[in-house]
């Protein structure tokens, strides 16, 4: 939520900062700005709306040149998507801009408090405050923009990254950050500040990470981090293992569909390197010990929307592995429910992006609780991994489209993967068992692939169908959250009523919703695997079919059981009852993609969305 570059160094700023927005966009696209030092004074632009906006604003009204600049992509929470209201918000005095993600929450207080003291505020943002605060906190710090910061953040609650310039410094730009994300790219000469790596990558791989509550000042020769009390502390360095063009389209119409079509190696990347020399599963960190593991007795999952469907998926395999009970929880729904969680329990958070605040805050909540906690995430180095007692993170590579594709596949094999060390090392399993799951999961990049290959007519229908109202999907066992997360992307992307259902619940509601050609997506499970569940739900089938729905079928090759009740059959390669969301998923990821792409939608940048959502 919101996107957030700094930069200093010997290129031109606005080149870098813009390039740096564009790589962040994902982030947030209701407005964006920048602002740069020069000679003793600041250059700002802004607009609302996307960054093609701004740009076109700086084609007919140029900012000066410089080498220290900052900008921001917006996703609004205060105030509404306005050129007022975007970032940066200047001093009154006009010499300090500041941007921010996050949200201040006294700051109706300290707006009033302003306003007392004869200050005009120009917006209706919470992030304006800041930059009057730290404008006025100058001279008693002889004008030490980091000081100013250290004594403003005092001042604040709630969640941010904030960075400021100064207009008389033109080799300073100070950043800090409590429960919002900030990295630190390091160049030769010149350093970086951003939201996350992608906006720097193109410059340097290497970074660092920042912790809670710490100031940070970056110059041309180095970088000075300290805590809000000023006292310095070490930060994390790491280096990021994908390159620049991972960040880009490669040839492909959007990002979704690059994502889509990358999802075999994802899968691939995310399976490497798991099996240690000795035969033995291992995790990327691991700070629980064996014995910490085997007094488990609960697992508790928390994540949000399609991180959350993920958990789901991972429910049935990890119980039928491992025999702990597993409750997969909405992150923004636990802590407010008085969850029994203690020191036996461990807490698994899903999130691609490390970031999602109602995860990290549910995470926190279950850690106070005295719960292990374990993370599985893609970015390395952001805050849930960070706070957590082990990690798993996916390796996708960067997930730059708003609808989560490849990160799903990859949260699934992840906490398979989760699963089976349990096992391990619970003794659940034999080795020889566990040896023969991960030779399932080896085979999924092709299998994986082999959809890919034979999507097309998922496109014509998705064409077909792109007047309709509304799509239903249902599904049983794993199918069921499949069905979930099909719904979603459809609602996401296509902006209309799409919804997902435990097959057999049908009959005790929904199947009220269908009328004369209704779409029903069916999620059909294998007639290999539990036969009372394929059963069912071509019993489901035919009650739907006998209503006036069309029924869209997503069956394993060689069902032919399901040929009568389907108007539709999209067809996928036959694996393991637990391995089928990793195939099944992927035609309904296409199917958003392609209705959403003929009602002409953005597809990578969905109305009112952000891809990390670091508000509660
Ligand atoms: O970064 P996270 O995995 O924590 O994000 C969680 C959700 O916000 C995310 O999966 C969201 O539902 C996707 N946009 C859905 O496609």
């Amino acid at each position: 939520m919101c996107g957030i570059v700094g930069y200093v160094g010997e290129k031109q700023a606005l080149e870098v900062v813009v390039e740096g927005l564009r790589k962040l966009e994902y982030r947030g696209y209701d407005s964006a700005g920048v602002a740069v030092v020069s000679g003793d004074h600041l250059d700002v632009r802004k607009k609302a709306g996307k960054l093609a906006n701004l740009e076109s604003l700086l084609g007919t009204d140029p900012l000066a040149s410089s080498t220290i600049g900052i900008g921001h992509t917006r996703w609004a929470t205060h105030g509404g998507p306005t050129d007022a209201n975007a970032h940066p918000h200047v001093s009154e005095d006009g010499r300090v801009a500041v941007i921010h993600n996050g949200i201040i929450e006294n700051f109706a207080e300290l707006r009033a408090e302003l306003t007392a003291a004869g200050v005009t505020l120009s917006s209706e943002t919470d992030t304006e405050v800041v930059a009057h605060i730290l404008a006025r906190s100058l001279p008693a710090v002889g004008g030490d923009l980091a000081e100013a910061m250290r004594h403003t953040c005092q001042r604040l609650e709630g969640a941010f990254t904030l960075v400021a310039v100064v207009a008389d410094d033109t080799d300073v730009v100070v950043a800090a950050r409590r429960n919002s994300p900030l990295v630190v790219g390091l160049g030769q000469g010149e350093n970086f500040l951003a939201s996350d790596v992608s906006a720097f990558v193109a410059y340097t791989r290497e970074a660092l990470e920042l912790g809670q509550d710490q100031v940070v000042s970056i110059t041309r020769e180095g970088v000075t981090i300290t805590d809000f009390d000023g006292v310095a502390v070490e930060a994390k360095p790491f280096t990021v293992t994908w390159d620049a063009a991972a960040a880009e389209k490669g040839g492909h119409d959007t990002f979704m569909m690059k994502e889509i079509y990358e999802q075999p190696k994802s899968v691939a990347d995310a399976l490497r390197g798991r099996v240690g020399t000795d035969g033995r599963l291992q995790l990327d960190e691991m700070r629980l010990s064996d014995s910490d593991l085997r007094e488990i007795d609960k697992i508790v999952v928390i994540a949000c929307g399609t991180a959350y469907h993920a958990g789901l998926v991972a429910k049935y395999a990890i119980e039928h592995w491992t025999r702990i009970p597993v409750d997969v929880e909405l992150a923004s729904e636990f802590r407010y429910r008085d969850p029994i969680v203690d020191d036996r329990t461990l807490t698994i958070a899903i999130s691609q992006s490390g970031e999602t605040m109602d995860t990290l805050m549910a995470l926190r909540y279950a850690r106070e609780q005295g719960s292990k906690a374990l993370a599985i995430c893609n970015t390395v180095g952001s805050t849930i991994p960070r706070e957590s007692d082990a990690v798993l993170y996916t390796y996708a590579g960067p997930e730059i489209a708003v609808a989560s594709t490849k990160a799903f596949l990859t949260q699934i094999i992840a906490a398979y993967l989760v699963g089976l060390y349990l096992a391990q090392v619970r003794g659940n399993m034999f080795g020889d068992e566990i040896a023969s799951v991960m030779r399932d999961l080896q085979d999924m990049p092709q299998a994986v692939d082999r959809v890919l290959d034979t999507v097309e007519p998922v496109t014509e229908l998705a064409r077909e169908l792109a007047a309709v109202p509304s799509v239903l999907f249902i599904g049983r066992h794993v199918g069921y959250p499949v069905a979930l997360e099909g719904a979603l992307k459809l609602k996401e992307l296509a902006y209309m009523h799409a919804e997902g259902f435990a097959a057999g619940e049908l009959k005790h509601g929904p199947i009220a919703l269908i009328e004369e050609g209704v779409p029903v997506v069916v999620v059909v499970p294998s007639p290999r695997g539990r036969a009372t569940l394929h059963d069912k739900i071509i019993s489901n089938m035919q009650e739907v079919r006998a209503r006036g729905a069309r029924t869209i079928v997503i069956a394993e090759e060689g069902d032919e059981t399901v040929v009568p009740y389907a108007d539709h059959i999209i067809r996928v390669p036959v694996v393991p009852t637990l391995m089928q969301p990793l195939v099944s998923t992927v035609p309904l990821q296409v199917f958003a993609c392609a209705m959403a792409t003929a009602k002409g939608h953005d597809v990578d940048q969905p109305r009112n969305l952000a891809k990390s959502v670091t508000v509660e």
